[in-house]
């Protein structure tokens, strides 16, 4: 499938944020900002990583992405559409997978793997047969009717990036995906992760404060200011991972700039 091209020929990105803003009505009365005039935009087939302060209004901006909040100002376009209508036309076609594994404790992990495609309406027989196929991907044959109790947190976690992935979807969001597992568990999984992300054709979006993660994973960086405004954007170059003096120069650089971007507290 070819992206819509407009007459000048360049590409409608698969994402745009145009001049987003999203403020909260604290207890006291006072309206706080999550998301300040945040422009960006991202291309079909690309990974593209997000990193900022706590609380700069990263997981808000994942639900409005999402169609779950709405902005007070500004759009965001998903081919060049309102993202309600891609959201109500194309049911679960963007995904997101949590830092906590938000399983149904009560479904077993190819149950669990088939709920994006229940939402969808898939009939019982091809979703199971869809997320078998997935849990086959991650690494869990074995595991199919366990419970999510019966499963350490990595397993967990595979099962949410199999039902993440069992939808087809054509946006995946990583929310601190691989944030709450140990050093070991995480650098496996990220690994595991590229290796399925990069036999679909699909765009990612993954928010992280880990910058290794965001060079191991990503094309590009966007350095968000708290409340979330872009304060840079960092190419991240193929060899980068590999390349330990390319790698530090990026991960001062977004110290640097995530320093000078947190909220005054
Ligand atoms: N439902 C809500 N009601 C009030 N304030 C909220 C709500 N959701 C988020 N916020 C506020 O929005 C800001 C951004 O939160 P969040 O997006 O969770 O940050 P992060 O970048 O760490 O993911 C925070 O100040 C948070 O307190
Ligand atoms: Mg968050």
């Amino acid at each position: 499938m070819f992206a819509a091209t407009s007459a000048a020929g360049t590409a409608t990105p698969k994402l745009s944020v145009e001049h987003a803003r999203k403020s909260f009505r604290q207890a006291n009365g006072a309206d706080v900002a999550a998301i300040a005039d945040l422009s960006f935009t991202v291309r079909a087939g690309e990974y593209v990583a997000i990193v900022g302060p706590t609380g700069a209004g990263k997981s808000v901006l994942l639900d409005c992405l999402l169609g779950l909040k709405t902005l007070d100002a500004g759009q965001i376009l998903i081919d060049g559409r309102p993202v309600q209508n891609f959201v109500r036309e194309k049911k679960g076609h963007i995904t997101r997978i949590f830092q906590e594994d938000r399983l149904l404790p009560w479904l077993s992990a190819n149950d669990n793997a088939a709920i994006g495609l229940q939402m969808q309406g898939v009939a019982e027989k091809e979703r199971r047969a869809t997320a078998a196929r997935w849990l086959d991907a991650v690494g869990l044959s074995s595991f199919k009717e366990a419970l999510p109790s019966e499963l350490s947190g990595g397993m967990r976690q595979r099962v949410n990036i199999a039902r993440a992935f069992a939808p087809d979807p054509e946006l995946v969001l990583l929310d601190e995906a691989f944030s709450a597992l140990d050093d070991v568990t995480a650098t496996r999984l990220r690994q595991d992760f590229k290796t399925l992300a990069q036999a679909q054709s699909t765009t990612f979006l993954i928010v992280t404060h880990s910058i290794d993660e965001a060079i191991f994973l990503a094309d590009r960086i966007l350095v968000f200011g708290a409340p979330a405004r872009l304060m840079a954007e960092i190419a991240v170059p193929s060899r980068a991972f590999e390349d330990r003096a390319i790698s530090d120069q990026i991960k001062d650089e977004v110290r640097r700039l995530i320093a000078a971007g947190a909220r005054v507290q």
